[in-house]
């Protein structure tokens, strides 16, 4: 069994990804709207990818006998009020979600929790990735969203994206 503290920041991740998949979602519900399939569908993707992440800490709780108590999901703060903001929200959100991992990975040294450790590896590769996704699509915005024709060539490749 973990202990008590590293199980209870775990099991806060578990909620926090859940969230990042209702954030995404939402962006989704925004994209669609403004006739964005691509995005829609990159944020779609994403958010599907946050529920695995979740799960995966979800299952290594239960593997080191430890219950989940599932938290209340937070509605997203949906104020887009264009597509930079949208994206610069992201970015945000996964600078937060990294911290976070962070705190846990800190915590686990303090306890000397070498399988913690391990196991947040992953997720510490997983979020260089994300945040220079979230940064990469900024940047490609600000090149090309400023004409149509630019940002329809990008709505087309992000519908790309596979799962
Ligand atoms: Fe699971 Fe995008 O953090």
């Amino acid at each position: 069994m973990l202990n008590k503290k590293i199980a209870g920041q775990l099991n806060g991740q578990v909620g926090m990804e859940f969230y990042s998949a209702y954030l995404y979602l939402e962006m989704n519900n925004y994209f669609m709207e403004r006739g964005l399939n691509g995005f829609a569908h990159w944020y779609e993707v994403q958010a599907k990818e946050e529920c695995d992440h979740a799960m995966r800490i979800y299952r290594y709780l239960h593997d080191e006998g430890n219950r989940v108590t599932l938290q209340a999901i937070e509605a997203p703060k949906c104020d887009f009020g264009c597509d930079r903001e949208a994206l610069s929200q992201a970015l945000r959100h996964e600078e937060l979600v990294t911290e976070s991992i962070n705190g846990i990975i800190a915590t686990a040294y303090e306890l000397n929790d070498y399988r913690t450790l391990q196991f947040l590896d992953w997720f510490v590769a997983e979020q260089a990735e994300e945040e220079s996704n979230a940064r990469d699509l900024l940047t490609r915005l600000g090149l090309y969203g400023e004409s149509s024709k630019g940002l329809y060539l990008l709505d087309h490749e992000l519908g790309k994206r596979k799962s």
